[in-house]
């Protein structure tokens, strides 16, 4: 009978484990203070800014407020008020459970001064204010600027991304803004997994500017490769507010838009989809003039380290055609969990001679694949060199435009530079060098680090 008894037991408590959801963290939990604050380019950088925050669906009448920032604490005495636009999402249905509807606002600051230090708040416009935050808005002239660059967080983000991001503002903490190469969280619909990104960057999200590429796993059915069963997470529109290009089609808005930043260029792509009907757009914006240096990024890499790029090869070849046609320098990607830096050079009179495009692939979260030597032969025809490899290991990237250089620099997640290279531009010709340096650190392999097991992960 007591057998029996704690059988029972047994199965009603493994029931428990395995129907009731864990209870809610507590920062996961909507309130009419604003969370998730995310701060993002939309229109020019020099006089303006987007910004998206949550609350509960108390919150209707949501706005922001934005003054110059002075020393003094009565800075904000004319500060301006932007109304917001209030979204209400039915996390419910989008969770398949008992939940409230939350809201997600957004606000536009327009008319800005360049080159100025902002400070802005959101909140309900009584008693329900964030704390003020500052930024910078870009300067008008081409002056020299860093940002940082995060492969795949993707998994276990609360938890193992957070000291990348924040050993990253240690590293970098004047960064113009902090790109996100795909892949942010690991399932599109689960809200949990967005509040530990939101955690996880606390509130570095809402004082760099952030700009986020989308990756396979923004989709629901991530690993599916026909475009008609997979839809973007519910969440991604409304909590990040991004440029939207009316020529594209509807389905790509707010995940494909380019923003020029004292002179340098960059253009987000969106390689989950629809990778065709993006050709167009990045040659217009690859031809555009006013822009002295051009940096692409996108989640799925060209040059795949470990063989995990899904284009199919007339894609694959449109953009890497563009590419080499309007001497692009660098093209920042993720999707393989490992770190490869390599480059293509300039092609003249059919013979490679120089330097022309770096391309690279990192990965910020704890997910780790190894890279495939061998399939990195198979790049030879196209004349790509691998120059600095990495397994096992949380990177970021610290990027430093300056008059006529890039200086690109991979860091481990313990702040330690792992590989460095500089590329030199001569404005007249378009001709460039590139400068590797290794940092003295020898490779980090699957073999020479500790064992990597996704137990715990
Ligand atoms: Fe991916």
């Amino acid at each position: 009978m007591l057998k029996t008894g704690i059988v029972a037991a047994f199965i009603i408590a493994l029931s428990a484990v395995a129907h009731d959801p864990p209870p809610m963290r507590h920062w996961e939990i909507p309130s009419s203070d604003p969370d998730r604050i995310f701060l993002s380019f939309i229109g020019d950088p020099t006089t303006s800014r987007a910004v998206t925050w949550r609350t509960d669906h108390t919150v209707s009448n949501a706005m922001a407020e934005i003054a110059v920032a002075l020393g003094e604490p009565n800075f904000n005495r004319h500060a301006k008020r932007v109304e917001a636009r209030t979204e209400i999402i039915d996390l419910g249905q989008i969770l398949g459970k008992e939940r409230d509807p939350v809201h997600y606002h957004s606000a536009v600051f327009q008319g800005l001064e360049p080159d100025t230090l902002y400070a802005y708040r959101v909140g309900d416009g009584g008693k329900r204010w964030s704390e003020w935050i500052q930024f910078r808005t870009a300067s008008a002239d081409h002056a020299g600027f860093t940002f940082v660059y995060f492969g795949d967080a993707q998994n276990d983000v609360h938890s193992r991304w957070s000291r990348v991001i924040r050993m990253a503002h240690q590293t970098a903490p004047d960064a113009a803004f902090a790109l996100h190469a795909g892949d942010l969280i690991n399932r599109a619909n689960r809200d949990p997994e967005w509040a530990g990104w939101f955690k996880a960057g606390s509130y570095l999200h809402a004082q760099w500017t952030g700009v986020p590429v989308i990756g396979n796993h923004e989709y629901t059915n991530a690993g599916g490769t026909s475009t008609t069963e997979r839809t973007m997470s519910a969440l991604w529109r409304p909590q990040f507010t991004l440029p939207v290009v009316a020529s594209l089609p509807e389905t790509l808005h707010e995940t494909v838009y380019s923003f020029d930043y004292q002179g340098t260029r960059v253009i987000a792509l969106n390689s989950a989809t629809e990778v065709k009907a993006q050709t167009r757009f990045l040659e217009e914006q690859l031809k555009k003039p006013g822009a002295r240096w051009l940096v692409v990024t996108f989640h799925h890499p060209l040059f795949s380290p470990g063989g995990r790029g899904h284009y199919e090869p007339e894609e694959r070849q449109a953009w890497l055609d563009l590419f080499k046609k309007y001497n692009v320098d660098l093209v920042l990607q993720g999707h393989d969990h490992s770190y490869l830096r390599g480059q293509v050079p300039m092609i003249g009179n059919g013979q490679p001679m120089g330097f022309q495009t770096l391309f690279v692939t990192s990965v910020s979260g704890p997910k780790q694949y190894p890279t495939n030597r061998e399939h990195l032969e198979k790049y030879r025809p196209e004349n790509y060199t691998p120059a600095r490899r990495g397994e096992n290991t949380q990177f970021f990237q610290v990027i430093r435009i300056e008059e006529e250089l890039i200086i690109y620099e991979a860091y481990t997640a313990t702040g330690e530079l792992y590989d460095r290279a500089v590329i030199h531009k001569d404005f007249t010709t378009g001709a460039k060098t590139i400068h590797s340096e290794y940092a003295g650190i020898g490779e980090r392999t699957m073999e020479n680090t500790i064992e990597y097991t996704k137990k715990g992960l």
